[in-house]
């Protein structure tokens, strides 16, 4: 009876032995490859430098017509690595395509674009067959007022937005500023880090005279009109108060559209320029007011945007900013009459310019990136996206 006492003993016992010597090596092995995290992350390092940007050109096809234009006005039907390069793009193997049998198959494209402001093809509205590793674009530079294509059945179909909306994966927007010293992109971005206004404006004698010539306060050019910003009111109300003069089918002026003298006109008769927008959508700014910058002129804006995301403080007056028109046409009538504070609008000049920047860089550089090539994504109700709180009616100004 006594000699059993220790047996059982030991027959308890040696499992715990075990289970502590387990936990032991466990708590061990733990250790060494926590505190060696160089080793797990090198490893990590090595394998992404294993897989630079294979040198395989990316292929992109065009696949409806970006309104008049098959080619969405690219040099031609076929561009190639002398047009990449002719835009400094970081990566330049890539082709663009409006023509479907440049290849084989149509699986065999990396990128296909879909332009949606328009309707697609009546017959062959989609490619008949998809690859898992395609990658469908969807491309807009109209508002969502203006999308003319159904999207309702495009469910779970698009895998990049390319628009000019600031949450698109492409960034495709009318214009954008570069800081002239520093050369790079300010704007358009969601948070811009703006110079601040200097304190005292110096003196441009130049600029200063052509100011000081300008004899005419508002112009505005226009085609479209009785859209659904309904500027056009906003712009006769104006007219109550300060002079606008109206160029084109909505106005009593005229002057041929987008020539050399019109500008001159702008940039030595009038004050300000109504850059206003035909619909009130987020980040929708067109060249209507990009174009206006690199005038000297004043832009009145009207629209959706939050434009300290586009453009510098004090470079523009936002219709949006006064209460109602009197007051904005109040505060124009203000800086018509004081030369001082009117050319203080053009402290960003020496500052800042405007550039264009190709959207097919930024594809070509996703389509060759290994990192994006290996995560899936596809927009699920690309409808809620380009729709959903896109857009309001209602202006923020009385008139
Ligand atoms: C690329 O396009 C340019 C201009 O159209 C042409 O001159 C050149 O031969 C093309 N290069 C290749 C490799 O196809
Ligand atoms: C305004 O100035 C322009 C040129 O600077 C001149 O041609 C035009 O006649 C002037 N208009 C008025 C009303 O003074
Ligand atoms: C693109 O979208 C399709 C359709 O939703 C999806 O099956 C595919 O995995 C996506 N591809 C990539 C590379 O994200």
């Amino acid at each position: 009876m006594r000699a059993k006492w220790p047996l059982k003993f030991m027959v308890g016992v040696q499992p715990c032995i075990f289970v502590t010597l387990f936990y032991f090596v466990l708590v061990v092995l733990y250790g060494r490859i926590t505190t060696i995290p160089e080793i797990h992350y090198y490893k990590k390092a090595e394998s992404y430098v294993d897989k630079p940007f294979s040198r395989e050109p990316k292929s992109i096809l065009l696949w409806n017509a970006f309104f008049e234009s098959r080619n969405w006005h690219l040099p031609g039907s076929l561009v190639n690595e002398t047009f990449f390069k002719g835009l400094n793009c970081p990566a330049t193997n890539c082709f663009i395509t409006s023509e479907v049998n440049t290849l084989s198959e149509i699986t065999e494209y990396d990128a296909i674009l879909f332009h949606v402001a328009e309707a697609f093809p009546i017959l062959n509205p989609f490619p008949s067959k998809r690859a898992q590793n395609q990658i469908y674009v969807f491309a807009a530079m109209e508002s969502p007022a203006h999308t003319k294509h159904d999207l309702s059945d495009e469910i779970s179909f698009y895998n990049y937005t390319m628009t000019y909306r600031l949450d698109s994966d492409i960034l495709w927007t009318y214009g954008h500023l570069q800081d002239i010293e520093t050369g790079q992109l300010v704007a358009p971005t969601s948070y811009p880090a703006w110079r601040k206004i200097p304190e005292l404006l110096e003196l441009d004698t130049s600029l200063d005279i052509a100011l000081a010539k300008k004899n005419k306060t508002a112009a505005w050019f226009v085609s479209h009109c009785d859209v659904i910003s309904k500027r056009d009111d906003l712009a006769r109300s104006l007219q109550q108060y300060i002079p606008v003069d109206i160029y084109g089918k909505c106005g009593t002026f005229t002057c041929p559209r987008n020539s050399h003298e019109c500008d001159e006109k702008l940039d030595d008769e009038y004050k300000f320029y109504l850059s206003f927008e035909n619909s009130l959508c987020t980040d929708y700014v067109t060249e209507k007011f990009f174009k206006i910058l690199d005038r000297n002129i004043v832009p009145v804006v009207y629209g959706g945007a939050e434009y300290t995301k586009f453009a510098p403080p004090h470079s523009y007056i936002n219709a949006e900013d006064f209460k109602t028109v009197k007051d904005l046409a109040d505060y124009l009538k203000f800086l018509d009459g004081n030369l001082e504070e009117y050319r203080k609008y053009f402290w960003w000049k020496k500052f800042y310019k405007r550039t264009k920047i190709s959207p097919f860089c930024q594809l070509c550089l996703k389509l060759n990136n290994p990192s994006e090539r290996e995560k899936v994504q596809y927009y699920n109700d690309i409808q809620e996206w380009w729709y959903g709180h896109a857009c309001r009616m209602n202006p923020n100004v009385e008139f």
